[in-house]
C-alpha cells in the first residue's frame, strides 16, 4: 500500500477552504493508502498565536479531522511536538537547503513584499521543517491545495540532492492536487485565496460557523455585473468559485450546475451553494459536538504519536547515520 502524508497548521479555525482542498480529500483516500495525517502546531508558532487560543483551535482542528470522516483505526493522526523527529530533522533539512532555494518560496515572498513586521527566522525556514515532515514519513504521496505546491516541489529537491550526496534514503514524494477545490477563493475578494488569516470575516468560512453565518456570508459573495451563468474563470471568478464549491462538495459536475442554473439570477445559484455549503456544515458539526463531549481525543492522540514516532524514528536514526552524526563506540 502506498503511503500518503498530510498535515494542516491551525493557526485559526479550520475552514471551507482547507476542508475542500485538503481535509476531505485525506478522507476520501484513507481506503486506499496508508495515511498519515498531522496537526502542524510547530508551524503554527512562526508567527505568533495568542497562548490559549492557539490551543483551543488545536484540539478543534483534531475534533474536525474525525469529524470530517478520518477514522482513526485506519488513519494515523498525530500532533506533530508529539514527534520530536520533526524539529531535528528540520534542522537536518535546514543544513541542506540553500537560502536561494528558500528566497524563491512565494509565500514567504508575498510577507516580505507586504512589508510586514517581525517576520521570523522559522517562518523563512518553515519549507525545511515541512520537508522534513514528509520525508520521515517516506510518504508516496502528499495531498495538499494548490498553495502548498511549492513546497512539496522543494521537498522533492531537497530529498533527492541529499539521495545523491549520502545514498538513497528518502522516498522523493508527489504533491497531489485535486483537479476541482485545490483553490477556494474569498467570497469578498475572489482573486485571493479563502484563507484563516482575512482581515474582514466575510470571505472565509469556517467549519465552525454558525449555519446563518455561513448563509449570508454566501450571499453576500462578490460576484459581478455581466448577469449571465456560465463558466468564465477570467470575468467571472465570483461565480466561479460559487460553483466550484458547489461542485467539490456535491460531486456534481460543474457543466451540470451551470446548465441546471442557466438563465436565472445570481441569487438562486447563490441559495443553491448555500445549501450544500450549510448542509455539509451541519453534519460536520454535529459530528464535531458529539466528538468533544465523548473526550476520545487524548486516547486517539496517544496511539497515534506511537505509531508515527516508530516510522519517524527509523528515518531519523537512517539519516543521522548517513550524515555521520554518531559517535562508533
Ligand atoms: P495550511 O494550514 O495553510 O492549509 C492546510 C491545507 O489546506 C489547503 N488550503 C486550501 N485549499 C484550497 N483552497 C483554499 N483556499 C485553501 N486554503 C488552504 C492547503 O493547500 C493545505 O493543503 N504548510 C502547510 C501545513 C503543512 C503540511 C506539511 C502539509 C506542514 N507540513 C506536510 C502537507 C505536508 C500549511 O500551512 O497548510
Amino acid at each position: 500500500m502506498k503511503r500518503m502524508l498530510s498535515g494542516i497548521k491551525p493557526t485559526g479555525q479550520l475552514t471551507l477552504g482547507n476542508y475542500i482542498g485538503a481535509l476531505r480529500n485525506f478522507v476520501k483516500y484513507q481506503d486506499e493508502y496508508e495515511m498519515y495525517v498531522f496537526i502542524a502546531n510547530l508551524h503554527c508558532i512562526t508567527e505568533y498565536q495568542e497562548p490559549l487560543e492557539l490551543s483551543k483551535n488545536l484540539t478543534d482542528a483534531v475534533a474536525l479531522y474525525l469529524a470530517c470522516g478520518l477514522d482513526p483505526d485506519i488513519s494515523t493522526i498525530f500532533l506533530q511536538t508529539d514527534v520530536l523527529a520533526h524539529a531535528e530533522l528540520g534542522y537536518i533539512m535546514a543544513c541542506n537547503t540553500y537560502l536561494g532555494e528558500l528566497n524563491r518560496m512565494t509565500q514567504f515572498k508575498d510577507k516580505t513584499l507586504k512589508n510586514e513586521k517581525n517576520l521570523t527566522a522559522g517562518l523563512y525556514t518553515y519549507p525545511c521543517l515541512m520537508a522534513a515532515d514528509i520525508l520521515l514519513y517516506n510518504a508516496n504521496y502528499v495531498p495538499v491545495g494548490e498553495d502548498q505546491k511549492q513546497h512539496v516541489e522543494l521537498t522533492r529537491d531537497v530529498a533527492t540532492r541529499f539521495n545523491n550526496k549520502y545514498g538513497e534514503t528518502f522516498v522523493v514524494p508527489e504533491p497531489l492536487i485535486a483537479k476541482v477545490g485545490a483553490r477556494i477563493m474569498s467570497l469578498s475578494d475572489p482573486n485571493k485565496k479563502m484563507s484563516k488569516s482575512e482581515e474582514t470575516n466575510k470571505g472565509c468560512i469556517y467549519l465552525l460557523d454558525d449555519l446563518n453565518v455561513a448563509r449570508k456570508k454566501i450571499m453576500g459573495a462578490v460576484t459581478d455585473s455581466v448577469g449571465i451563468i456560465q463558466l468564465d474563470k477570467q470575468n467571472q471568478p465570483g461565480l466561479y468559485n460559487l460553483i466550484e464549491i458547489a461542485s467539490s462538495l456535491t460531486e456534481r459536475k460543474m457543466e451540470d450546475i451551470i446548465n441546471e442554473f442557466v438563465g436565472q439570477g445570481y441569487g438562486k445559484l447563490k441559495a443553491y451553494v448555500a445549501d450544500v455549503v450549510c448542509s455539509e456544515l451541519e453534519k460536520i458539526q454535529n459530528k464535531y459536538h458529539e466528538i468533544i463531549e465523548s473526550h476520545m481525543l487524548e486516547k486517539i492522540m496517544q496511539d497515534g504519536a506511537a505509531k508515527a514516532n516508530e516510522i519517524a524514528n527509523k528515518t531519523l536514526n537512517d539519516v543521522k547515520q548517513k550524515i555521520g552524526l554518531e559517535i562508533k563506540y
